[in-house]
C-alpha cells in the first residue's frame, strides 16, 4: 500500500482506529523531516516491530530558540515523502503549525521535565526540552502509538522524553536505536548539511574524541582529566565545544569512578553547525582481592 500524506488529527485518528481495531499495532517515528539515512534505518525498525509504520514531520519552533535556525531548518517535505514511500511507511503526518498550535506557541500548555531539561543541552539552550517534551507529548496524544522510536544520538531527549512517559503515565513503549554513522563515524543529522566541505573532512573529529575519552575511561583515567582533553581535542580540530562531558547514563547526572555505565556526551559548533553526539560507556569496577563482592561474584 502506498504512504498516505494527513495533516489533520480527525482524519489521523480515524486512520490509526482503523488500524488497531483490525488488532495492528503502530510505531510512530517522530521527526523534523529533511530526512537521511539515520530517520530511514528508525523507520525500517518501525516496519520490523510493529504492523504500521507512521513518520510525524513537524519542524517545531517550540523548541528553538529565539537566535537559532528555526526559519533556516531544511522543509523538504516532496523528498521526504519519497524516501519514505520508498521505504514502506504506512503514513506520514505533518500537521500544520495552527494544526499544533490552535491558540499560537505563546499560549500554549507546556510539558516540563524538570533537572534533566536543564543541564548540557537544555543549559545552552533554555527551554529546548520543554519545546520538545510538549511537542512530543502532544504528538503521542494525537496519534495514540503503542511505540515511539527516537535515535540515540540525541541522548538527552530520549532520557527526557521516557522521564515523561514515566511521570505522565504515558503507554507508550519508547525505544533508542543506535546512532547511524557515515563510514567515517560522524553521525548522521540534518545539521550536516549546514557543512562546508572543508568542515565536513574535519567533523569525524567529533566522535573520534569521543572514541578516546571512552578508551580513557576504561583505562582508569579520571573524569575530569578525561572532559579537559575531549574539550581540547575539539579545539584544536576548529570546533567550539559547548561541552564535553562524561554522565551516568542513567539520569546525565556527574559521574564518579564508581560508575559503571557511563556516557560521555559533546556538543560542538563547527561553522554555523552545532553538531551532537555521545558513546555509551561501560567500564566494570574491578574488585580488590580483599573486596568481599570479589568473593561473592565467583560464586
Ligand atoms: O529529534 C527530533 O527530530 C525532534 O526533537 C523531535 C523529537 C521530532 C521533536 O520535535
Amino acid at each position: 500500500m502506498s504512504l498516505q500524506l494527513i495533516q489533520e488529527i480527525a482524519a489521523l485518528r480515524a486512520l490509526v482506529a482503523g488500524w488497531r481495531h483490525v488488532g495492528d499495532r503502530v510505531a510512530l517515528v517522530p521527526t523534523m523531516g529533511n530526512l537521511h539515512a539515520g530517520h530511514l534505518t528508525l523507520v525500517r525498525e518501525a516496519r520490523r516491530i510493529a504492523d504500521r509504520a507512521l513518520v510525524s514531520l513537524f519542524v517545531n519552533p517550540l523548541q528553538f530558540g529565539p537566535k537559532e535556525d528555526f526559519a533556516a531548518y531544511p522543509r523538504t517535505l516532496e523528498r521526504d515523502r519519497e524516501l519514505l514511500e520508498a521505504e514502506g511507511a504506512d503514513l506520514l503526518f505533518a500537521p500544520t503549525l495552527h494544526t499544533v498550535y490552535p491558540r499560537g506557541q505563546e499560549n500554549q500548555t507546556r510539558v516540563e521535565v524538570p533537572g534533566l531539561s536543564d543541564i548540557l543541552c537544555g543549559a545552552t539552550r533554555p527551554g529546548h526540552f520543554v519545546g520538545v517534551s510538549t511537542l512530543v507529548c502532544k504528538l503521542f496524544n494525537m496519534v495514540q502509538p503503542d511505540i515511539a522510536i527516537f535515535g540515540e544520538k540525541d541522548f538527552q531527549q530520549l532520557l527526557v522524553i521516557r522521564r515523561m512517559v514515566d511521570d505522565l503515565c504515558l503507554p507508550v513503549d519508547v525505544r533508542g536505536l543506535a546512532t547511524a554513522r557515515g563510514a567515517d563515524g560522524l553521525a548522521m543529522s540534518s545539521r550536516n548539511g549546514y557543512l562546508t566541505s572543508e568542515q565536513r573532512s574535519r567533523a569525524p573529529a567529533l566522535y573520534q574524541a569521543l572514541c578516546r575519552a571512552g578508551d580513557r575511561l576504561r583505562q582508569g583515567a579520571a573524569v575530569s582529566e578525561v572532559e579537559s582533553r575531549g574539550n581540547k581535542e575539539l579545539t584544536a580540530n576548529g570546533f567550539r565545544p559547548e561541552y564535553f562531558s562524561v554522565r551516568r547514563a542513567a539520569d546525565l547526572q556527574s559521574a564518579t569512578k564508581e560508575d559503571e555505565d557511563l556516557v560521555v556526551l559533546a556538543a560542538a559548533y563547527l561553522g554555523r553547525a552545532r553538531l551532537i553526539d555521545n558513546l555509551r560507556v561501560f567500564q566494570l569496577r574491578t574488585a580488590a582481592p580483599s573486596d568481599p563482592q570479589a568473593s561473592s561474584a565467583s560464586e
